[in-house]
């Protein structure tokens, strides 16, 4: 996987990861003739709609955990509910059918990160792909979410990010961060014992928590610009995993 990376060649800062995860995935799907893609975690804010999933040829399914979540995806989208880190005994399974399982912004939310990654090596037909995006630590901005009491990041949350307080639309899920980190040497052990040999992944640094607060996003890009300049892995914000199942 790492040499479609190695070509495309993104940015450093986690603005490019946000930007064009959704590009990536397409990109992916028309390299490897990826069809069927399972979007992990979509919930009421899934990355394609049906007319964006009808456009680029692939058929786009959206899981959650929370049927609530699905009741308030896109309209007219195939759903599956079920937790990707459970023992998939859900009717909405289907092992071995997807080509591509993708998700953002869910890892950090699961118990049982390792047990998700075996159970996508279960769900994903061989040869298939899967691309998660995901928020690391220790970037001090979600360290401290990480350590602070849920109530109070919560606050701090809803009060920078005003749609994000309860019915505003984004609510905000208790984050856990297992396994969400961005140094490829801690990552990889796990992935293949999940099951996957072929791995990449694609660390960023930078995020835009600071953007309305002057001096302070200065000085936090300095670090981050630094940080990406000499690789410290500790510090990642974001990053990409990507994995292939074996062909078989
Ligand atoms: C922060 S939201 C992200 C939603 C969307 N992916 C986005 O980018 O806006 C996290 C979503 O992951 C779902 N989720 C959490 N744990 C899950 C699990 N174990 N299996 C499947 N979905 C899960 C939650 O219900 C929620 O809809």
């Amino acid at each position: 996987m790492a040499e479609y990376f190695q070509r495309v060649g993104p940015d450093w800062h986690s603005q490019w990861a946000w930007d064009n995860y959704e590009p990536t995935i397409l990109a992916l799907a028309r390299q490897f003739g990826l069809r069927r893609i399972c979007e992990i975690g979509g919930g009421r804010d899934p990355l394609f709609t049906k007319e964006q999933a009808a456009a680029a040829g692939i058929e786009f399914i959206v899981n959650d955990i929370d049927a609530g979540e699905l009741a308030l995806t896109s309209p007219g989208l195939k759903t599956a509910c079920f937790d990707i880190a459970g023992d998939l005994s859900e009717p909405d399974v289907a092992r071995g059918s997807y080509d591509m399982m993708v998700s953002r912004m869910v890892f950090e939310h699961i118990d049982g990160v390792e047990q998700a990654w075996r159970n996508i090596n279960a769900l994903l037909a061989p040869g298939g792909v899967a691309l998660t995006f995901f928020p690391t630590l220790w970037a001090p901005v979600f360290a401290l979410n990480h350590i602070l009491p849920e109530t109070a990041s919560r606050a701090i949350v809803h009060a920078l990010f005003p749609a994000r307080r309860e019915g505003g639309g984004d609510p905000k899920f208790p984050a856990l961060y297992d396994w969400c980190r961005g140094n490829p040497a801690l990552l990889t052990p796990m992935l293949n014992r999940a099951g996957f040999t072929d791995v990449h992944i694609q660390r960023f640094w930078g995020h835009g928590y600071f953007d309305r607060m002057p001096g302070l996003k200065q000085l936090d890009h300095a670090f981050n610009a630094l940080a990406a300049r000499t690789g410290w892995n500790l510090v990642t914000t974001y990053a990409y995993a990507v994995v292939r199942k074996d062909r078989g």
